[in-house]
């Protein structure tokens, strides 16, 4: 890898491996454990793998190209790339970077706490007999309604500070030694926990039985546009972008990158993850089925009571060695989870030094702090409604209109054969000109029609029957604050420095 490229300040990864692990590190998240597996069931077993197949070659795949050439081309974190696109913009970047910073993350935080707990919970099974009763009225004391938070639950509390602590530790310590050697410690711990759990769990009895219920496809569910309208959700979130975490990610690599090689590599291995997890997940629920006597469609739940109720219940029945098993599973998440905390932490730290320049340990410790005050409303009792209701609407519409207005500004007004004109100089695999279109038509056309369709239905009726004025709190309220926050970050002078002077933000072409 050339060293001398990038101006002496910024850092670089110090392998190409680095780069590539701690990007997946950041795709592959508690979503492709959990969520994944959940969808495919829920949309027609492997009948969804078609619109998740097409999604991921439509949308994600160009769009990880887009992300990556352009940090990597403008060598900046997101908002810094976009102001150097055009500094009427740089608000975008802010925004995507704010959003995540004070949206997701600070709930994801709080379920990568849980499994902590878990994790510790799995060397008793601690959850007894009805792991329902115990994740919702013993663990979490689960209020009745959003507006009811009730008391913080101090278990998840003191997690949570265990989460954030690691976060802290790790971006810190910078992306050479700290985000690059965690990810190249986690990745692989990860695959090797992964494959060992799918090993066993698709011996069990059953196993087949849940697996064929995973992947038997149903190809009438293709009908409904939500199985289409979650293919393409679900690629956003899982690949981390339109979050502003690979822009940053790329602005450390070095000048003679594989960009597009990289790009599908990392969505690849993720998918693939994903699928491998599913195995897993179904051969357990299988499993259960089997050994309750029910059909499987009574023993599987959605999202988060896959992962705390009917997977604590299926490791309690396990043959041999459900400790073990448990502390296995429970891992996974927890090092799935901070990868993907991390990345986040790392993309706003370096929005803030490349505009403000300030050092790098202050700018992460306050972050941590903030990060943490701002996860604690999660860790109270009424926090899982407010998990639900601030996921529902940050993936649904937060990540996609960042990502329409991403395609925007790259796509039209940049010019996206700008950027496939700067890969192909360099890049083994050349990108064709049909990549162009994609980006500027197909996303964002299948995009708005997301939005559209979403916006249509939440007027209807409000998601998930929650009342109008918890959406309305975050749906409205949240966005305008955030964008305003986003705004004004903007309209601060950028912070000069000798050797990237404040002319670097006009680009060459
Ligand atoms: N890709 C992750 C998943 O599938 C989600 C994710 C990526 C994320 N980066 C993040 C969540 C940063 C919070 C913060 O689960």
């Amino acid at each position: 890898m050339e060293k001398d490229v990038l101006p002496r300040h910024r850092p670089q990864w110090k392998t190409h491996v680095g780069f590539l692990l701690a990007a997946i590190g950041s795709a592959i998240g508690l979503g492709n454990i959990w969520r994944f597996p959940y969808l495919c069931y829920k949309n027609g077993g492997g009948a969804f793998l078609i619109p998740y197949v097409l999604a991921l070659l439509i949308v994600g795949i160009p769009f990880m190209i887009l992300e990556i050439s352009l940090g990597h081309k403008m060598r900046g974190s997101a908002p810094a790339s976009f102001a150097k696109v055009d500094t009427r913009w740089e608000w975008l970047g802010w925004w995507q970077i704010i959003f995540v910073m004070f949206g997701v993350v600070l709930y994801y935080s709080v379920v990568i706490a849980w499994c902590f707990n878990y994790l510790f919970f799995s060397f008793g099974l601690e959850w007894g007999a009805d792991p329902n009763k115990f994740f919702f009225n013993e663990f979490l004391m689960i209020t009745t309604s959003p507006f009811e938070i009730g008391n913080v639950r101090s278990p998840v509390l003191f997690f949570l500070g265990v989460v954030w602590f690691l976060n802290w530790l790790i971006v810190f310590r910078g992306v050479e030694k700290g985000l690059e050697r965690a990810n190249k410690l986690f990745m692989p711990l990860l695959f090797v926990l992964m494959l060992v759990l799918v090993g066993c769990s698709m011996k069990l009895p059953g196993a087949f039985q849940g697996l064929s219920v995973y992947l038997m496809p149903d190809f009438e569910k293709l009908k409904d546009v939500r199985v289409w309208i979650d293919a393409v959700v679900q690629i956003f979130f899982t690949l981390s972008i339109g979050f502003g975490i690979m822009i940053a990610y790329a602005s450390y690599l070095p000048k003679k990158s594989q960009i597009v090689k990289d790009a599908v590599t990392i969505c690849v291995v993720n998918s693939c993850f994903s699928l491998i997890a599913g195995l897993g997940v179904f051969s357990v629920v299988g499993y259960m089925a089997y050994k309750l006597s029910l059909p499987i469609d009574q023993v599987v739940d959605k999202s988060i009571g896959l992962a705390f109720v009917v997977f604590p219940k299926a490791i309690g029945m396990l043959p041999a060695f459900p400790k073990l098993f448990g502390v296995l599973f429970f891992s996974c998440l927890v090092i799935a989870g901070l990868s993907s905390s991390i990345s986040i932490l790392e993309a706003f730290t370096s929005g803030i030094i490349d505009k403000f320049h300030y050092p790098r340990k202050a700018v992460v410790s306050v972050l941590a702090i903030a990060g943490f005050m701002g996860s604690i409303m999660f860790t109270t009792q009424g926090g899982l409604f407010w998990i639900d209701i601030v996921d529902h609407f940050l993936t649904q519409y937060g990540l996609v209109l960042g990502g329409i207005l991403e395609c925007i500004l790259i796509a039209w007004i940049y010019r996206a054969y700008k950027l496939r004109e700067y890969m192909n100089k360099f890049c083994l695999w050349r990108l064709p000109s049909l990549w162009d279109y994609t980006v500027k038509l197909i996303i964002p056309v299948a995009l708005a029609v997301i939005l559209i369709n979403s916006l249509i239905k939440e007027l209807a009726s409000p998601y998930e029957g929650y009342p109008w004025l918890a959406i309305v709190l975050i749906g409205r309220d949240w966005v305008i604050f955030t964008l305003f926050f986003a705004v004004i970050v903007a309209a601060r002078q950028w912070g000069r420095q000798p050797d990237e002077p404040i002319e670097g933000l006009k680009i060459d072409d």
